[in-house]
């Protein structure tokens, strides 16, 4: 058996929650390869929501195991609370959720680093969550981290303050006042809950699991276009968002990635700094921002919108080598008179198809415009009852693009989705 890939093709946001929930009941593993609590994964059933920042997706499936992969990185706080909300609900989580020894832990002075950093960046900032996650791969890649096999070690306390002392004279060179003495007290707690889960060597895991037949979700976390590589650098997050990242994340061999799924907004979002070719900043952004609830899920940030940016998909769909597409929130479109996706930039007078390498180029957007449907698709659940203009638009991004649109998603519950047949 393989792993198929549920990753973001655009800035985040693009719903990656809803769809592995749906999904999730034809897997027996979800897994989460990258990222850590900068995700926010919403999902809504049964007329409750629930946002997951870092426990896969499929944890509210009955057999479906959830894996946190050596990837992720994790703070034990946002975990307990998270754990203790899913428990909550009468879910029994700790029969359905494995962690990854070798995941990477987010102390309380990387949370602070974060901050310091990014003030220290003035206006050029990154617009990070916060969460500490790029401090903390910088120690996982640094080489000086503390991962979750740790806290079983004897040493353990000393192995924390170690590091901490190496943070705070860091922070201080930030000249940068904080205090932690409260959370640090608490991330200690959740630390001593954290103990209470299954912790695994998660590769042997997802390897043995493979082996019995077992189908593995993989799910993302961010998206292509924050890929610490292929990203607009220096405005992304710090880990590989990518496809291959499922396999660094997991344990995985590339031989064993199966069918990778491609998730994108029929519009674009993005929160933080950075360049977003076709952003909107009149009513037509204010009206996909109210429109599509475009507020993010972590932090409560209005994200920035625009229109549908068919060179960066394309480029997404490359780095990953996407096999079908899940098109999300085109009932968000439903009122506009005209839709307009970008095909190609004009950079410098130039025409190309090619995303920039220079983050800071002045691009400009080439559009072509669609007439709007003006319906209401929430309602819609057979293919056959959607609008001709809305199956113009999608057959245009379909035959741009090369790859077939496989799932079409209508709103943020579970039963608005239309599985169409595979066409690939
Ligand atoms: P999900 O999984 C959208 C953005 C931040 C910032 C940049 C770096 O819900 O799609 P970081 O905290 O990683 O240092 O921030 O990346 N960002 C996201 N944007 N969705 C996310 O996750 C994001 N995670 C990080 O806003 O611009
Ligand atoms: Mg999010």
């Amino acid at each position: 058996m393989k792993v198929d890939v549920v990753l973001g093709l655009q800035w985040g946001d693009e719903g990656k929650g809803k769809i592995v929930d749906v999904l999730a009941q034809r897997y027996p593993i979800v897994a989460r390869f990258q990222g850590g609590p900068n995700a926010g994964h919403s999902l809504h059933f049964e007329g409750t929501s629930f946002v997951l920042h870092t426990i896969p997706s499929g944890v509210f499936r009955k057999g479906t195991a959830n894996l946190i992969g050596n990837g992720v990185v994790f703070d034990p706080i946002i975990f307990r609370e998270e754990a203790e909300a899913i428990e909550a609900l009468n879910v029994p989580i700790r029969e359905r959720l494995v962690i990854s020894k070798k995941a990477h832990l987010i102390v309380p002075t990387h949370r602070v680093l974060d901050a310091a950093s990014e003030k220290s960046k003035g206006a050029s900032k990154i617009g990070s969550t916060l969460k500490g996650i790029g401090p903390t791969y910088k120690d996982k890649t640094g080489r000086e981290g503390l991962r979750i096999g740790d806290i079983l070690a004897a040493d353990f306390r000393d192995r924390y303050e170690a590091l901490k002392a190496k943070h705070i004279s860091q922070i201080n060179n930030f000249g940068f006042e904080f205090n932690i003495d409260e959370q640090e007290k608490e991330w200690f707690d959740a630390i001593e809950y954290l103990k209470t889960f299954t912790l695994v060597d998660g590769e042997y895991y997802i390897n043995q699991a493979l082996g019995k037949s077992l189908r593995v979700l993989a799910e993302g976390a961010q998206g292509s276009m924050l890929d610490v590589d292929f990203g607009s650098y220096p405005f992304v997050t710090s880990s590989s968002t990518c496809c291959a990242g499922a396999c660094i994340g997991l344990g995985v061999a590339p031989s064993k990635i199966g069918t990778v799924s491609g998730i994108f907004k029929a519009y674009c979002t993005r929160v933080g700094s950075g360049p977003f070719p076709t952003e909107l900043h009149d009513e037509v952004g204010e009206d996909l921002r109210q429109k599509g609830h475009e507020f993010g899920a972590t932090t409560g940030r209005p994200r920035r919108t625009g229109w549908l940016d068919l060179v960066a998909l394309k480029y997404a769909i490359m780095l990953n080598g996407v096999d079908e597409l899940i098109m999300m929130k085109a009932d968000v479109l439903d009122t506009f008179e005209t839709i307009k996706v970008a095909t190609a930039y004009k950079v410098d007078g130039e025409i190309t198809n090619q995303v920039p390498y220079d983050t800071y180029a002045t691009v400009e957007p080439i559009y072509k415009e669609f007439k709007g449907w003006k319906k209401d698709l929430s309602q819609i659940r057979k293919e056959e009852d959607l609008p001709f203009e809305f199956m113009t638009y999608i057959r245009f991004i379909e035959e741009e693009v090369g790859v077939p649109v496989s799932i079409i998603s209508l709103g943020p519950d579970r039963e608005a989705t239309i599985i169409r047949e595979k066409i690939g």
